[in-house]
């Protein structure tokens, strides 16, 4: 542990893990991402998740099976990964709802995603890969979990050793196209 020396090699060594071994993931590695997660900012501290830990097998598989997309080659990896960490959104507080309104903006799926990064860099720390998923057929999921019908499920984070070290060359647009100074 503690391999990194600062905040950006860690930025720059996660990367979405689509490939994992078959090792199992240590639970109190597994605790520590959630406590990056469940310390994340949120807009008006309304901390609008829950994080279900999946890390029984056949659960977990069948789970995976409801990432996989039938026709496009999406999703087929995430049975190889032992743990995938569920985030369902949860009602937001009074003043972050009465803000999205007013505002118009999605305030609690911006949070969700901030705790899904602070998730998957914690566990860069811990030597683990992960994957955000995005794509996965909620209302499977919903079942599989007994998540109630009035709950949104955003994302699944995908956890486990990397089967390979190889951190892939990054591809972001150029610094010139996405940062601009003083005007947009
Ligand atoms: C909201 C969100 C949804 C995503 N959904 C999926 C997904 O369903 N399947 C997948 O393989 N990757 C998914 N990704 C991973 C992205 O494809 C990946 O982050 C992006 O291509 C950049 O690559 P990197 O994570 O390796 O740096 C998702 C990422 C985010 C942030």
């Amino acid at each position: 542990m503690n391999r990194f020396t600062n905040f950006l090699d860690i930025v720059r060594t996660r990367q979405s893990t689509r490939a994992y071994d078959s090792r199992a993931v240590e639970a109190e590695k597994v605790d520590r991402c959630i406590e990056a997660a469940r310390m994340a900012p949120s807009a008006c501290n309304a901390q609008p998740w829950k994080f279900i830990v999946v890390n029984d097998p056949d659960l977990k598989n069948a789970l995976a099976e409801a990432t996989m997309d039938r026709i496009l080659p999406l999703n087929h990896f995430t049975k190889q990964a032992p743990v995938h960490v569920v985030i369902v959104r949860e009602k937001a507080n009074m003043t972050s709802s009465i803000g999205q309104v007013l505002k118009n903006k999605e305030y609690p799926l911006i949070d969700i995603g901030i705790a899904a990064v602070h998730f998957c860099l914690q566990a860069v720390e811990e030597g683990l890969g992960t994957c955000i998923i995005g794509w996965f057929n909620e209302k499977k999921v919903r079942k599989l979990l007994s998540v109630p019908r009035n709950k949104r499920i955003e994302l699944i984070i995908t956890v486990g050793y990397p089967a390979t070290n190889e951190i892939r060359p990054k591809n972001r647009k150029p610094r010139e196209e996405v940062v601009a100074y003083n005007k947009y």
